[in-house]
């Protein structure tokens, strides 16, 4: 007897349907699966029959041939044990298939008979929908996730026994989506902050224009505590933005039961001894690293002199183009990987250098090798390289706070307006568009050519910082770029043309 269940199955971010064919036929007991599965779809075998075995069932006397359809796709994960399972039931008529006609199942088993939810859940929750199925019965952990998905029916299962009544026809109540979840793991008031002015100014810029951000400076001035402040002042993330995220966070398994859509921009801080794949993405399966964990957010490298050089350099295309794609034997993946990178270092190894009142005690040799590590075209791609210095005691004693984050933020979100209007965040505008959004009189373009000349800025230097100045114009609320904007760009980029100079 022939039977067919639908499931759906993820590769990398992309997760489609799955339709599972099971035949039970003549022939000596066993169980062969085909359909290019992975190792742990190979392992469903060993999975589903102990499920059926110590949920009660039967297991069939005769030859059993699984089919997970399209064959030619790879597929990863044990997101079909369910619907295998209930497709051996029925087609040894142990439970009536009427009820899987509409429907699909997703999940793996245990060798209880337990369900456990599968990473990815939103993303294949879609693809039954877009494929057709109206109604879902996955683990009661990922159910209110799998209902985010609107037209879908979502009922949570704790177990093959459960599923099984369900299909002999018990009711079982229909799973509400989860609320949106504004949890971005990241908080902290701007208010915080003491002194600090022109980093303040850095990073409403990054935030107001989406530039990259760098902070020099020595330990303990408050460059972390600004850097995690920034998720705070960038408006939330739109219903399609929103929804990728939170499929690239489901798709890494990170995703904690019963949460529903990300709304908060994500922030993620990795430490500087992850790997290749932990940062760009990679494994097998292939998961997001933490670039596309923090796509549409903030990925934040503290200490960026430590990360190994190799590591920033596999940033650099991904932070152009807004993607990873990684090669696989079996195929590309593609991650969306669109983040906003703000870096934070010290000036030198000891982390002393120019402090008013502690000496620096590195050797020259130290302080050459120190600045070598962040790379050139790196450090070109960091938009905003501001220099923060050490707090005066005043400053951090004094009685007043800072402007508070919301109110830095309503002046972000209407600069954001302006980008709107022109099509484009100011740092992803096409650099055909520079020359008419930030026209610049004779005294502009001067000043252009003595940075470029003197300062040793380069060809994507210059265009950098004009974007720069473009946001710091629409912060002011300005049509035209004015000098002013401009030499203060220019000045956001004095790390890096003044080590130009000293080589
Ligand atoms: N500008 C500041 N305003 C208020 N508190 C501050 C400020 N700077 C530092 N602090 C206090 O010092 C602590 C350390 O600051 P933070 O971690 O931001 O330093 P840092 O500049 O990142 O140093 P490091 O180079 O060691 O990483 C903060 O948690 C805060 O309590
Ligand atoms: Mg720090
Ligand atoms: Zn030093």
């Amino acid at each position: 007897m022939l039977s067919r269940v639908r499931s759906a199955a993820l590769w990398g971010l992309e997760a489609f349907a799955v339709e599972c064919e099971i035949d039970v036929g003549p022939g000596l007991p066993g169980f062969v699966l085909v359909g290019l599965p992975d190792a742990a779809a190979r392992e469903a075998r060993e999975r589903v029959w102990p499920a059926l075995r110590n949920a009660g069932f039967q297991l069939p006397d005769r030859r059993v041939t699984v089919n997970l359809a399209p064959a030619e796709r790879r597929k990863e994960g044990a997101s079909a044990d369910l619907a295998v399972a209930l497709g051996v039931l029925t087609a040894t008529s142990q439970a009536p298939p009427a009820r899987l006609e509409s429907s699909a199942a997703i999940g793996e088993l245990s060798l209880d008979g337990a369900l456990r939810g599968v990473r990815g859940t939103l993303g294949l929750a879609d693809a039954l929908k877009r494929a057709g199925s109206q109604t879902l019965l996955c683990a009661a952990a990922a159910a209110p996730e799998a209902a985010l998905v609107p037209g879908l029916r979502v009922h949570a299962v704790d177990s093959l026994t459960q599923a099984v009544a369900w299909l002999r026809g018990e009711e079982l109540p229909e799973t509400r989506a989860a609320k949106p979840d504004a949890d971005g793991g990241e908080d902290g008031d701007l208010a915080d902050v003491r002194g600090q002015a022109v980093a303040r100014r850095a990073l409403e810029i990054a935030a107001a224009g989406g530039h990259h951000l760098l902070f020099i400076g020595p330990p303990g001035i408050g460059k972390s505590m600004l850097a995690r402040r920034m998720p705070g002042i960038l408006p939330a993330l739109g219903p399609e933005e929103a929804l990728t995220v939170t499929r690239l966070h489901s798709a890494a398994g990170l995703r904690p039961p019963g949460r529903g859509l990300m709304v908060r921009r994500p922030f993620r801080a990795p430490h500087h001894s992850l790997s290749r794949a932990g940062l760009i993405g990679g494994g097998a399966p292939p998961r997001p690293g933490e670039l596309s964990l923090a796509h549409r957010g903030v990925l934040f490298l503290d200490e960026l002199a430590e990360y190994p050089r190799h590591l920033l350099d596999a940033l650099r295309e991904p932070l152009e183009t807004g993607s990873v794609w990684l090669s696989r034997a079996a195929g590309t993946v593609r991650f969306p990987a669109r983040a906003q990178l703000i870096a934070a270092m010290n000036p030198c190894k000891c982390g002393w250098l120019g402090h008013p009142r502690r000496g620096c005690k590195c050797t020259p040799t130290d302080l050459q090798h120190y600045a070598a590590r962040v790379s050139g075209p790196m450090l070109d791609r960091l938009d905003l390289q501001i220099e923060v210095p050490a707090l005066t005691s005043s400053e951090l004693m004094a009685a007043s706070s800072g402007e508070a984050s919301a109110v830095v933020r309503e002046r972000v979100l209407a600069a954001r307006d302006r980008q709107r209007e022109r099509g484009a965040l100011n740092a992803l505008m096409p650099t055909a568009a520079l020359r008419l959004a930030c026209a610049l009189d004779a005294h502009g373009q001067r000043l252009i050519a003595e940075a470029m000349d003197r300062g040793g800025l380069s060809a994507r230097g210059v265009h950098r910082a004009l974007r720069v100045a473009r946001t710091i114009a629409d912060l002011a609320g300005e049509e035209i770029v004015t000098t002013m904007r401009l030499a203060e760009a220019l000045q956001y980029r004095a790390y890096e043309t003044r080590r130009f100079v000293a080589r």
